[in-house]
């Protein structure tokens, strides 16, 4: 180009277009949205605003097309995506570490059973007919008796974290990854984003300040955020009440899942307390 943009290129000035240093690939119905808009209060993170779904659904369309769908950045800023969907894709690993092996990797988790209710809830609203079987006719095999869990329905096998994050740890190191509680990014948001802040090496400038707690949506909101000087909520979409589930049902759920969260416990050296 011209001389004068070549300088502010050179000078690390002139914005241009990176494939990303960090994702955020799950888990789906964990905080994943609620994360992504706390970390880009930051100003040296951009993100691309909606789910790209490259190392999914669009992989063969390579990489300069993924690089085009990232935001302009300076020298020095990290350029984030999330796409929910990557922690549970089969090739997303081996595909995210071609792309660069040293991309770090967040995670956000929250207890499977709620997460599964969640991941219902959605798909249900979504549905003009409401003719949607009911969350136990779904999640078990022989439905109202609540007995043997149906693994093959997602929103049960996604809750399988051990099982997925096995895939991911045949390419990356532990260390890479950092593993974010989406109950406690509801409850201390402020220091769920310092470990995040910490992982990245960034400094800590998204703080308490940023938040306050709305009591009507019974979630943390944000005082202020890009672009945007009055205090606002995530969406409609996020923070969904949820039907009844039989207890039955739920305490089934939560023995199937024990052994798995267990096991999720010990690979990532957190006890995430989900009982
Ligand atoms: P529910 O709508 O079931 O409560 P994702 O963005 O990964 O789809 O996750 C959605 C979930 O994020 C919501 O699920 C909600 O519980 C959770 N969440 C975490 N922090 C939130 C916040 N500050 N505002 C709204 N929802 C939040």
């Amino acid at each position: 180009g011209a001389p004068k943009y070549r300088f502010l290129r050179q000078q690390g000035l002139h914005p241009v277009r990176r494939l990303p240093d960090a994702l955020v690939i799950g888990v789906k119905k964990s905080g994943t949205r609620a994360l992504l808009e706390f970390i880009r209060l930051h100003p040296d993170v951009r993100a691309a605003g909606s789910e790209v779904h490259f190392f999914d659904r669009h992989y063969s369309n390579g990489f300069t097309w993924y690089r085009h769908k990232m935001p302009p950045t300076l020298e020095g800023q990290i350029t984030m995506e999330k796409t929910p969907s990557y922690f549970v894709t089969k090739e997303a690993p081996v595909r995210v570490h071609q792309m660069n092996p040293t991309t770090k990797l967040l995670v956000v988790v929250r207890d499977p059973v709620t997460r599964a209710i969640s991941d219902y809830t959605q798909v249900a609203s979504k549905r003009l007919n409401k003719d949607m079987k009911s969350f136990e006719e779904l999640a078990f095999v022989n439905g109202s008796q609540c007995g043997i869990v149906n693994t093959s329905w997602g929103p049960v096998r996604i809750g399988v974290y051990a099982r997925h994050l096995e895939r991911w740890l045949k390419y990356f190191p532990l260390q890479q990854m950092l593993f974010v509680s989406g109950e406690r990014l509801v409850v201390d948001p402020a220091a769920e984003m310092a470990r995040v802040q910490n992982f990245l090496g960034l400094k800590h400038v998204v703080t308490e300040k940023h938040f306050y707690f709305n009591a009507t949506k019974g979630f943390p909101c944000l005082m202020k955020s890009e672009g945007r000087s009055t205090p606002h909520c995530l969406g409609k979409t996020k923070g969904r009440n949820h039907p009844h589930i039989r207890p039955a049902a739920l305490e089934r759920l939560r023995q199937f899942y024990r052994p798995f969260n267990l096991r999720f416990y010990q690979m990532t050296g957190i006890n995430f307390g989900w009982s």
